[in-house]
């Protein structure tokens, strides 16, 4: 019996493999309420359905916008929201394993959001270590140089590339859809499970 269920399991990764998965980018910003919404209770909850099937990307930039090569940048909830995707984009960098980085930002955002007056690294550090980082090593080497800096302006391009009205932005496949934007935002399970249907009949 266990040696099917080995067997079974290979082959199902396998199959898995030699297929093109679903490509899922998530368009958010650090100190949106609608983005942490969206990583708590939709796509937190549903990743453990949908991982074999996916590609995500999490953006960490939304409505900000870099000057001058990268000197300067703006966000829409302030400065400090900068501070969050900037060390969001560093985290994500490092971080290896899809399902480590959707609860990395989930726990990140949540310390971020609700300890709004406290500095970076007294919110962010446990998260960065629960994710196997290091805080110094992996993610204040990082915020502190030119790599933060292109991490970001590579986030920019890549939100920019879309456009969004909305924060957060959910894009399939590479193609912006409304309606499947709409359905994400309140039911982002059977929005991404029906599309990952079409090609993976036994998945979710
Ligand atoms: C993103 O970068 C690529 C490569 O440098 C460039 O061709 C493209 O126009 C950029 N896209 C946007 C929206 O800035």
């Amino acid at each position: 019996m266990y040696k099917i269920l080995v067997l079974l399991t290979l082959f199902g990764a396998k199959y898995v493999e030699s297929q093109e998965k679903i490509n899922i980018d998530v368009f958010y910003e650090a100190l949106c309420p609608d983005s942490f919404d969206f990583v708590e209770n939709q796509l937190g909850p549903t990743w453990n359905d949908i991982k074999d099937y996916v590609n995500l990307n999490l953006v960490p930039f939304g409505k900000s916008a870099i000057f001058n090569g990268g000197t300067s940048v703006q966000c829409q909830h302030g400065q400090r929201e900068c501070e969050g995707n900037r060390v969001m984009s560093c985290a994500l960098h490092k971080i290896q394993d899809p399902s480590t980085a959707v609860h990395f930002v989930k726990c990140y955002m949540n310390r971020f959001i609700r300890y709004a007056r406290r500095d970076r690294q007294e919110f962010g550090e446990s998260c960065v270590t629960k994710a196997g980082l290091n805080w110094n090593l992996d993610v204040k080497q990082c915020y502190e140089s030119q790599l933060g800096t292109r991490l970001q302006l590579n986030a920019e391009n890549q939100t920019n590339t879309y456009q969004p009205d909305f924060i957060p932005t959910i894009v399939y496949n590479k193609v912006f859809d409304q309606g499947l934007q709409d359905e994400s935002l309140y039911n982002f399970k059977s929005t991404a499970c029906t599309l990952i249907k079409k090609q993976y009949p036994q998945a979710c």
